[in-house]
C-alpha cells in the first residue's frame, strides 16, 4: 500500500502536476501543433516567394541604369557603355554620377494655351489679345507694382534678352545661360538631367520682342552624349499695376480651374518692389509652387524659382550700373551620388496583413484549449480533485505564454533567416517587447473570452473568423484610417483598443519603418524613433501593456465568479453570504415539507435525530454529516418551483458504504452536486470531515474523490497519465506515485495488454468509466462519491470494479448512487431510498427486505379454469395473502411470512398437483427490487395524492 499519510498537495505540487499533464497533452497534438507552426511558414515562403519575383521585375533593363552599345573606335565591334548618358530620364535614378552635369538654370514658362490674354473675367486692356492663341503668338506675362513707378520699369526693362540667340558653339550652355531661359516642360525628382533638354518641347528665351522664325537648333554635348535641342523665342510683355492686391486678385482670377480652359491665365512671375530706391533693393516676388509633375505630388516649382530671382538682382544691378555688369547665375548641378538600386520590400508591404493573422492565430488556440476543458468540465474535475484556482491559472497561463513566446519566437527566426526585412531591418529588441506585451494580452484576452462560450465548436468558427476578420478589416479599413492624416487621432486610439487592431498598427509601423528603411538603405524602427511623432509604436504599447493588466483581473475575477457560481457582485455582498446560523432551526419550511416531515418513517427520523445529536457533539467521528439539506431551483417560465432535495439528513462514519437508490429523477445527482460543491445548498448545511460545504470547499477538495455519472476525460491522455496528474494532484510522488498509478489500473483491469498507456478517447464505455471510478479514489481520499459508477460495465468488470470499492471503503466513506440492486446489495453497508427529494427509508439492506419485504412471493401457473381453485388454495395457506397479478392462468401472490410455514406451502402444492395440472409454481424471498418498487410507488402515490 502506498504511503497513507501524505497532507494535501502544496502549491508548486499543484502546478508541477498540471504543467506535466499540459505538456504530454501538447506532445499528443503534435500533428495540430505542426500545422499550426506550418501556417507562418507557408506565408513568409509566399511572401519571400512574391519579394524576389518583384525584385526580378524592377531588375528589369528599364528599372536599371541605361546601357549602349558604342562602337568606340568604328571598328564595327562594340561595347557596351552605362551611365546618365545612355539612361532615360526613369533610368537616371539608379545611375552612379560621380560628375553630375550642369543645366543652365530655367524659368517656369506657362503652356502657350494657358498664358494670360484679356477675357471676360479680367479686363485689363494691356493684356494680350485672345486671338494670339490661334497664331500661337501668345507673350508670357510679367506683373510689376511698387511704390516708384518709374524705377520698377526702368529695372525691368533690363530683365529680357536684349538681342537675338546667339551662340558660342565652343561653349554652348555657357552663352544660353545668358539668355533667360525658361521651359513649360515638368521637372523630376532629381536634377541630374535636366527634364527640359529631355522633351520635345523648345527651351525658350524670353525677349520683349521677337524676331519672325526665331526657333534655333543647338546641338549639346553630355558626357560622351550629343543631341539637339532646340531653342526658340517667346516674347515677354511687363504689366504694371497699381497694387499688389491687384496683382493678387489677377493671379487668383486666372489660376487654372478644373479643365475648363477658357477661365485660365497664367503668369510667367510677378514682382513687387516695395520702396525699393537707389540704396535700397527690396522686392517680393510670387512664384507658382504648385507645378507637379504627373506622377509625384512632390511640389517642383522650387527649382525653377532662383533664376526668378536672379533675374531681377540682375536687372537692379543693371539699371544702376549700366548694361555692362552683369550678375550672372550659370549653372545649376545636384551632388554626385553613387549607383542605387530600386528597391521594394514586400514583407513590408503585405507584413501587417500576413503577420497579423500568423501572430493572431494564437487566439482560437489558447480560446479553444481553455473552452475544451471547461465544456468537458474537466476545470471542475479537476477542481474536485484538490487543483487550486491559483496554480491552475498560474500554470495554465505560463504554459500558454510559453507556447506562445516559442511560436513567436520561430517565426521571428524563420523570417529573419530567410531575410524578410521586417524583421532583419528593425531593432530586434523592440520587435520583442511589442511581441511579448502583445502575446500576454492575448492569453489574458483568450481567459476573459474563455468565460463567453462553452461548445468548442462554435468556439472554433468564432475564434478564427475573428483572426481572419482582424486582419482583413485591418488591412481594408483601418490602415486607411492610418494613412488619413486628417483622421482624428482619438478615433484612431478607440479602435486600437480591439487588440487585433494593435497588432495591425504595430505590424504597420515596424513595416512602415522598414520599407522606408529597405528603400533608402538605412535602418528600419529603432527605439529614438519611438518618439517620432507620426510613430503609433509608443501608444500602442501603452494601450497593450495597460489592457493586459486590466484584462487579467478582470479574467481572473470573471473566472472566481463562474467557478463558484456566486453574484457577479460578490464582493458588494460578501456580508450577506455569510454563513447563517439559524440552518438548525430551519425557518424554510414549506407546507408540503412539512406533512412529509410527519409522514416521515421511523428510520428516517432517527437519523434526523442522530444528525442533531452529532452536531450538538462537534464530534469529528463521522465523515460526512448532512443536516437538512435543501435545493430548491426557482419557478422559471411560470413552472412552480422545483424541490430537487427537500431536507435531507445523513450521517456516515468513516469506513461505511452508504448506498442511494432512487428513480430517475428523484434528487440524487443534485444532492451529489451539492456534496461536491457544483451547486450550492438553497437551506441547510453539510459537513464533510467537520468542514462545512458553503464556506470549507476548497479544503475538503483535497481530500475528496468524484466518479461523476459522466466520465470527464481528456480524450488525448491515456489512463496512464490521467492517473498520473490526479495522483500528484493528491501530493503523491515518486516511487509511491508509479506504486498507487500501478495498483489502481491493475485493480480496475486497465493494466493488461496496453490499455493503460492508449489514449482515454479511444476506450469504450466500459474502460472510461473503470477508469472514472480509479481517478475518484488515487491518492487515497476520505470521502467519495460515485454516481452510477459501474453503469455500462460487463459482468466481469463489474465484479472486478466491486471488490475494488469493496477494498477501498476500508477507510473511507463512500456515497454510491446505483441503479443496480445487486450492487447495492453488494457494496452497500447501508441504503437510502431517494424518492422525490428526501429519503424514505434508510437501513442496511436486511433490515430494509425485512421491514419492507416481509413476505414471499408465491406463483403458480395452471390452465385458465383452475384459477379459482389456486386462489383458494392460496387464501387457505394465509388469509391476507395479497394478488400480485393475474395472466392467463398465471398468477402471483405476496404471504406475508408470519402467517406461513413453508412446509405446509410445500404440501398444500403437492395436494393440488394431484387435483390439477400444475405446469409451474414458485415459492421466492422478497428482493430489494421488490423492496425498491414498493418504496417507491408508495411515496410517489402518496405525492400524487397530496
Ligand atoms: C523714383 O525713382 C527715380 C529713379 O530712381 C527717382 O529719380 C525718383 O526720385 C523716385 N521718385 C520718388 C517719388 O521717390
Ligand atoms: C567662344 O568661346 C570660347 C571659349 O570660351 C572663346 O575662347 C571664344 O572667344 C568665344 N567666341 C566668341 C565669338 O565669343
Ligand atoms: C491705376 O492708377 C492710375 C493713376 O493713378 C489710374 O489712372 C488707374 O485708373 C488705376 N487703375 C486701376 C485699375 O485702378
Ligand atoms: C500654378 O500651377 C498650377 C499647377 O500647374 C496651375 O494649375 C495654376 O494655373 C498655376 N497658377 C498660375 C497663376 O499660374
Ligand atoms: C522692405 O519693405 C517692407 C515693406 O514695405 C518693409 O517692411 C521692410 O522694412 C523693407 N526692408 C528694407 C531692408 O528696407
Amino acid at each position: 500500500m502506498a504511503d497513507a499519510t501524505h497532507g494535501p498537495a502544496s502549491f508548486w505540487t499543484q502546478a508541477d502536476a498540471l504543467l506535466r499533464k499540459n505538456l504530454t497533452f501538447q506532445k499528443r497534438n503534435l500533428r495540430t501543433n505542426i500545422r499550426l507552426i506550418i501556417f507562418p511558414f507557408f506565408l513568409c515562403l509566399l511572401l519571400v516567394l512574391i519579394q524576389s519575383l518583384v525584385n526580378k521585375e524592377l531588375d528589369k533593363p528599364s528599372n536599371r541604369c541605361g546601357c549602349t552599345c558604342v562602337d568606340t573606335n568604328g571598328d564595327g565591334q562594340c561595347e557596351e557603355k552605362c551611365g546618365i548618358e545612355y539612361s532615360t530620364l526613369d533610368q537616371v535614378g539608379t545611375c552612379p554620377i560621380p560628375h553630375p552635369p550642369e543645366w543652365p538654370p530655367l524659368l517656369q514658362i506657362p503652356a502657350q494655351r494657358y498664358r494670360a490674354v484679356r477675357t471676360d473675367f479680367i479686363s485689363y486692356s494691356d493684356l494680350s489679345d485672345e486671338s494670339c492663341k490661334t497664331t500661337g503668338s501668345c507673350p508670357v506675362t510679367m506683373l510689376l507694382t511698387g511704390n516708384n513707378q518709374t524705377l520698377g520699369l526702368g529695372v525691368a526693362a533690363n530683365m529680357f534678352a536684349r538681342r537675338p540667340l546667339n551662340v558660342n558653339s565652343s561653349d554652348i550652355l555657357f552663352s544660353l545661360a545668358n539668355y533667360p531661359l525658361g521651359s513649360q516642360s515638368k521637372t523630376q525628382f532629381s536634377s541630374f538631367l535636366e527634364p527640359a533638354f529631355f522633351s520635345n518641347l523648345p527651351v525658350y528665351y524670353v525677349q520683349s520682342q521677337c524676331a519672325p522664325n526665331s526657333e534655333f537648333p543647338v546641338s549639346l554635348q553630355i558626357g560622351s552624349a550629343a543631341f539637339q535641342q532646340d531653342v526658340s523665342c517667346v516674347p515677354g510683355l511687363q504689366l504694371w499695376r497699381n497694387s499688389s492686391s491687384e496683382i493678387n486678385d489677377e493671379l487668383y482670377k486666372g489660376y487654372r480651374k478644373g479643365n475648363k480652359e477658357r477661365k485660365i491665365n497664367e503668369i510667367l512671375a510677378a514682382y513687387d518692389f516695395l520702396n525699393s530706391n537707389a540704396n535700397n533693393f527690396n522686392v517680393s516676388i510670387w512664384y507658382n509652387s504648385t507645378y507637379k509633375n504627373d506622377s509625384g505630388n512632390q511640389p517642383l516649382g522650387l527649382t525653377r524659382v532662383p533664376r526668378s530671382v536672379n533675374l531681377i538682382s540682375n536687372a537692379y544691378l543693371q539699371f544702376l550700373l549700366g548694361p555692362s555688369v552683369q550678375m550672372l547665375f550659370e549653372f545649376v548641378k545636384e551632388m554626385p551620388k553613387p549607383e542605387t538600386k530600386l528597391r521594394l520590400d514586400f514583407s513590408s508591404l503585405l507584413g501587417p496583413l500576413f503577420f497579423s493573422w500568423v501572430i493572431f492565430q494564437l487566439f482560437p488556440v489558447v480560446l479553444t484549449s481553455l473552452v475544451y476543458e471547461k465544456q468537458q468540465r474537466l476545470r471542475i474535475m479537476m477542481k474536485m480533485h484538490g487543483l487550486g484556482d491559483w496554480p491552475y491559472w498560474m500554470i495554465s497561463y505560463a504554459y500558454f505564454l510559453l507556447i506562445s513566446s516559442i511560436y513567436m519566437l520561430c517565426f521571428v527566426i524563420f523570417g529573419s533567416l530567410i531575410g524578410l526585412k521586417f524583421f532583419t531591418l528593425n531593432d530586434y529588441s523592440i520587435q520583442f517587447v511589442f511581441y511579448f506585451i502583445y502575446i500576454n494580452l492575448q492569453v489574458s484576452a483568450a481567459f476573459l473570452v474563455a468565460d463567453l462560450f462553452s461548445n468548442v465548436k462554435t468556439t472554433t468558427v468564432v475564434g478564427y473568423m475573428m483572426v481572419f476578420g482582424s486582419g482583413l478589416l485591418g488591412g481594408f479599413l483601418f490602415q486607411f484610417f492610418l494613412q488619413d492624416t486628417s483622421f482624428p487621432r482619438a478615433g484612431i486610439i478607440a479602435m486600437e483598443l480591439y487588440p487585433g487592431f494593435s497588432l495591425y498598427r504595430g505590424l504597420y509601423e515596424f513595416a512602415q519603418y522598414s520599407f522606408t528603411g529597405n528603400y533608402m538603405g538605412t535602418d528600419g524602427m529603432r527605439w529614438k524613433d519611438l518618439n517620432d511623432s507620426k510613430n503609433g509604436m509608443r501608444e500602442v504599447l501603452i494601450i497593450m501593456l495597460v489592457q493586459w493588466l486590466v484584462l487579467l483581473g478582470v479574467a481572473y475575477y470573471a473566472d472566481q465568479v463562474a467557478s463558484s457560481g456566486r453574484n457577479p457582485l460578490y464582493f458588494l455582498w460578501k456580508h450577506q453570504n455569510k454563513p447563517s446560523t439559524s440552518f438548525r432551526k430551519p425557518s424554510f419550511q414549506k407546507q408540503g415539507s412539512k406533512v412529509f416531515v410527519e409522514m416521515e418513517k421511523l428510520d428516517v427520523v432517527q437519523e434526523r435525530e442522530k444528525v442533531e445529536q452529532l452536531l450538538q457533539e462537534s464530534s469529528t467521528g463521522h465523515a460526512i454529516i448532512c443536516d437538512d439539506l435543501k435545493k430548491v431551483y426557482p419557478g422559471r417560465d411560470g413552472n412552480p418551483e422545483k424541490f430537487a432535495v427537500r431536507g435531507l439528513s445523513l450521517a456516515l462514519p468513516q469506513g461505511e458504504c452508504f448506498g442511494m437508490l432512487g428513480p430517475n429523477g428523484a434528487g440524487k445527482t443534485s444532492f451529489i452536486n451539492m456534496m461536491i460543491g457544483l451547486i450550492k445548498p438553497s437551506s441547510g448545511a453539510a459537513y464533510v470531515q467537520g468542514l462545512d460545504i458553503r464556506t470549507d470547499m476548497n479544503q475538503i477538495y483535497t481530500s475528496m474523490g468524484v466518479c461523476p455519472q459522466h466520465d470527464l476525460l481528456w480524450e488525448r491522455l491515456t489512463g496512464r497519465e490521467h492517473l498520473l496528474f490526479y495522483g500528484r494532484l493528491k501530493n503523491l510522488k515518486g516511487a509511491a506515485l508509479n506504486q498507487a498509478v500501478e495498483e489502481s489500473l491493475r485493480s480496475v483491469n486497465l493494466f493488461h495488454g496496453g490499455v493503460a498507456d492508449k489514449q482515454a478517447g479511444k476506450y469504450s464505455g466500459g474502460m472510461k468509466r473503470r477508469l472514472s471510478v480509479a481517478i475518484s479514489l488515487i491518492g487515497d481520499p476520505k470521502v467519495v462519491y460515485m454516481d452510477e459508477p459501474s453503469t455500462g460495465l460487463d459482468p466481469a468488470s463489474r465484479k472486478m470494479l466491486w471488490n475494488v470499492v469493496k477494498r477501498a471503503k476500508q477507510n473511507r466513506a463512500i456515497i454510491l448512487t446505483t441503479h443496480s440492486m445487486e450492487e447495492a446489495e453488494h457494496l452497500c453497508d447501508r441504503l437510502g431510498i431517494f424518492v422525490d427529494g428526501s429519503l424514505q427509508c434508510v437501513g442496511n439492506p436486511k433490515e430494509l427486505k425485512a421491514r419492507y419485504g416481509g413476505s414471499y412471493v408465491f406463483t403458480m401457473t395452471t390452465i385458465s379454469n383452475h384459477e379459482e381453485e389456486v386462489e383458494n388454495l392460496v387464501r387457505h395457506l394465509s388469509p391476507n395473502a395479497n394478488k400480485i397479478y393475474q395472466i392467463s392462468g398465471t398468477q402471483k401472490f405476496e404471504l406475508p411470512k408470519q402467517e406461513i410455514i413453508i412446509s405446509e406451502v410445500f404440501k398444500a402444492v403437492e395436494n393440488a398437483k394431484s387435483r390439477f395440472t400444475v405446469h409451474a409454481w414458485g415459492l421466492a424471498d422478497t428482493t430489494l427490487e421488490d423492496v425498491f418498487i414498493k418504496v417507491a410507488r408508495g411515496a410517489q402515490e402518496f405525492n400524487v395524492l397530496s
